[in-house]
């Protein structure tokens, strides 16, 4: 029997953002619910520790409990999405081991800008864009659509209908808007019309092993609306974003492109150095070219998530999954 103890982080007021972002933050219970479930049906002893507005409480208690691995669920620290990496790294040098990526990982690919720049270098697709660190008046000579998305996020923090740009004049506003309300750079990115893909990763017996693809089937938008999984379709159920984007797992796609996008995500995980099980986000466009749109170390595994669905499809159940993350986490002690 293990000692497992679950970190996560818990921040009740917000530090930037917008009110609602919240959601995105609570939706951590059923997660660990689920993780939680799962360490006990193992045999194990579980215990949960928030991460709030102190870490002293979280290293005595850690000091104390000595558990034998810590299932890592923390996704920020203080508000802080670039924190995220600092959780691990305080593991590592209290010499107890976690499941899921290393700082660097975690680090690097919190910042979309850094991670666009290293699939280029290795010659992977991924939307031409532009770094902003200040507001600035109206920007010429772009193509157009262009999506403007906070450069640290996820959940899709940030990301609206309003992301989605068709002129200049509203491309500057969107850029001041991410600038001011996230506090942080906004990236601009081409817009990629086409197939959205979700790819989930796991690792087993130093295997990387690629879970069955996930589409998020646009076909039913509003017509008005971008084909994006924004906030609403993330996080509000009342919506028609949320209500019309369907996931579908296995994804219809023809044995060779199933292949490349395998290939590209296997090539994108290594490439990160990811560990134990990670997503990577796709789009296809019309010509068939596959563009890489980030990189999700520590993804989402809640019950309703992209990851839990493939593993399901896979016929991996979810028990078996949080095993196969301790099981790894204790091979590197
Ligand atoms: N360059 C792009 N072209 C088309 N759609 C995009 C692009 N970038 C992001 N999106 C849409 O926005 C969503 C969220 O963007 P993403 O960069 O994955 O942020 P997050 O980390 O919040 O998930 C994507 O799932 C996709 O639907
Ligand atoms: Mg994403």
């Amino acid at each position: 029997m293990l000692k497992v103890a679950i970190l996560y982080n818990l921040f009740e007021r917000l530090q930037k953002g917008e009110e609602r972002d919240i959601v995105a933050e609570g939706a951590i219970v059923e997660e660990i619910g689920a993780v939680e479930k799962a360490v006990r049906s193992l045999g194990h002893q579980c215990i949960v520790m928030a991460v709030r507005e102190e870490i002293f409480p979280v290293i005595h208690w850690l000091k104390e409990y000595q558990p034998d691995v810590v299932f890592n669920l923390c996704e920020s620290v203080y508000g802080n999405s670039c924190w995220e990496m600092n959780v691990p790294a305080l593991l590592d040098l209290f010499r107890i081991p976690y499941t899921g990526s290393s700082p660097l990982t975690l680090g690097l690919c919190q910042d979309k800008g850094k991670v666009k720049d290293i699939l280029q270098s290795q010659g992977i697709l991924t939307p031409r864009y532009k770094v902003f660190e200040r507001a600035m008046g109206p920007v010429k000579g772009n193509i157009f659509p262009i999506i403007v998305k906070p450069l640290h996020e996820d959940g899709s923090l940030g990301i609206t209908r309003e992301s989605v740009v068709f002129d200049d004049e509203t491309l500057s506003k969107q850029i001041q808007y991410v600038i001011e309300q996230y506090q942080q750079p906004a990236l601009v990115e081409e817009f990629i019309e086409g197939r959205e893909l979700n790819v989930g990763l796991m690792e087993t017996n130093g295997e990387v092993g690629v879970l069955p693809v996930s589409e998020i089937d646009y076909s039913e938008f509003p017509e008005e609306v971008p084909k994006i999984c924004g906030y609403e379709a993330k996080w509000v159920i009342e919506s028609p974003e949320y209500q019309k984007s369907k996931p579908i797992c296995p994804a219809p796609l023809e044995w060779v492109m199933k292949k490349r996008i395998e290939h590209i995500a296997v090539k994108v995980f290594k490439l990160f150095g990811c560990r134990d099980y990670s997503r990577v986000d796709i789009r296809i466009d019309r010509d068939g070219k596959i563009y890489v749109l980030e990189v999700n170390p520590n993804p989402d595994i809640s019950p309703q998530s992209g990851m839990a669905r493939a593993l399901g499809v896979q016929g991996i159940t979810y028990t078996e999954f949080v095993g196969n993350l301790l099981e790894r986490a204790l091979l590197r002690k």
